[in-house]
């Protein structure tokens, strides 16, 4: 009875362990959870306040398709001040997440057949999300020694008269990995003129580090005519649950795009969409967060550094830690489950981001389970 298409698909791993860590919990077990893919902060006060105020006030009906006129509004103004972008409001729509934004996109752009381009490791859903639309996947392995980067050499030989949609994510789920307006603009002269649309996922934007400034694909050359740029409130607003992103685009690809919205979700909820616009207006509170972040990453890579048999790389941003174990002899996911299983201490294998010999930790936690944890995982693996 299922669909081919759907019967393609694989479950998300990264689901299946954060479910596994949450149940343990419950029964009392004292997990120390580097599985996260949310931030561990509370959506702040003022935005739940303007969402309570939107319900009161009757917020509560259909918006149009592609989101509150003010929404859009502010998310233009955001673009054009903060990534450089030369977007209108018209180029923008509001989607249920950053996660149904990006299948938009790719429903929109893809027929059967057609080749998306994947960097590994990648963040799972890519994937899958190809897959569902009939698309052909094609994955570009990046090397630890470049920093898990894209270069155009790697994309020029991956690039065939079938490509058609190429995926960038930076910072990146799972290497934390960024790129610099250098790194970006090869990467533009080596995909521009080649009728490839580019899907940039920037939905980490706000967490990077060392002083390091995120730059939107979209503001190189003219890439904004070729580019969808996907962004959200879940991770620079800690607001995961309300499930509130948006993707912004050119002119020529906008209405197909509207289409599928309008015929799928009819737009997203009213009330995120209220506690959006309260959110973007605020500057300060992601800087906060992201502070707090970076002390985090330093408190984890130090610790990691120590071990013998994890080598942990030193993310740019994302609040993600991608760490190699081949010298521990066992798989991504033996590693993981026994860590959890002997150790309580829950991550994610890497396996399923398209890198067998890795896992993936997340420093969305308190600095105290992190000490914790770093602990365990020595203890854990001097045992091997
Ligand atoms: C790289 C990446 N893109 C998109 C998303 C989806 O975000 P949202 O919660 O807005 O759907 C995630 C969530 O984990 C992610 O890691």
């Amino acid at each position: 009875m299922i669909s081919s298409r759907v019967a393609l698909l694989s479950s998300s791993s990264t689901l299946k362990i954060t479910a596994l860590t949450k149940k343990l919990k419950k029964e009392g077990k004292d997990v120390v959870n580097f599985a996260a893919g949310e931030p561990d902060f509370d959506t702040p006060a003022f935005i739940k306040e303007k969402a309570k105020l939107a319900i009161d006030q009757g917020s509560t009906k259909y918006t149009p398709s592609a989101g509150t006129n003010e929404l859009r509004e502010a998310i233009c103004r955001k673009l054009k001040e903060e990534n450089n972008i030369l977007c209108e409001a018209s180029g923008i729509i509001v989607t249920s997440g950053a996660k149904y934004a990006i299948f938009a996109a790719m429903i929109t752009f893809l027929n059967k057949g057609d080749e998306v381009l994947i960097p590994s490791p990648f963040w799972v859903s890519y994937p899958e999300m190809a897959k569902l639309c009939g698309a052909k996947i094609k994955i570009i392995k990046t090397k630890a020694k470049d920093g898990f980067k894209l270069n155009a050499d790697l994309l020029s030989r991956a690039i065939s008269k079938k490509t058609k949609l190429l995926i960038l994510n930076y910072p990146s789920n799972p290497t934390g990995a960024t790129y610099s307006e250098e790194e970006l603009k090869a990467i533009y002269n080596a995909v521009k003129d080649k009728n490839i649309v580019v899907l940039s996922d920037e939905i980490y934007e706000i967490l990077t580090y060392d002083g390091a400034k995120h730059i939107s694909f979209a503001s190189i050359g003219d890439a904004h005519k070729f580019t969808v740029t996907i962004n959200g409130f879940s991770k620079s607003f800690s607001m995961t649950g309300w499930r509130l992103g948006y993707l912004e685009t050119a002119p020529n690809f906008i209405e197909a795009i509207s289409k599928v919205i309008d015929h799928t979700t009819s737009c997203a909820s009213s009330v995120s969409q209220a506690a959006g616009l309260a959110a973007i207006e605020d500057k300060k509170w992601p800087q906060t967060m992201r502070a707090e972040f970076e002390a985090r990453r330093n408190m984890l890579f130090n610790g990691l550094s120590r071990l013998k048999k994890i080598k942990p790389f030193k993310p740019s941003g994302t609040f993600y830690m991608f760490c190699d174990i081949k010298k521990s002899g066992l798989s991504s996911v033996d590693f993981s489950s026994n860590l959890l299983d002997k150790h309580l201490v829950s991550t994610i294998p890497a396996d399923s981001f398209g890198a067998e010999g890795f896992i993936r930790l997340s420093f969305a936690t308190s600095a105290q389970d992190i000490e914790k944890g770093i602990k365990r995982i020595e203890d854990f693996t001097r045992g091997l």
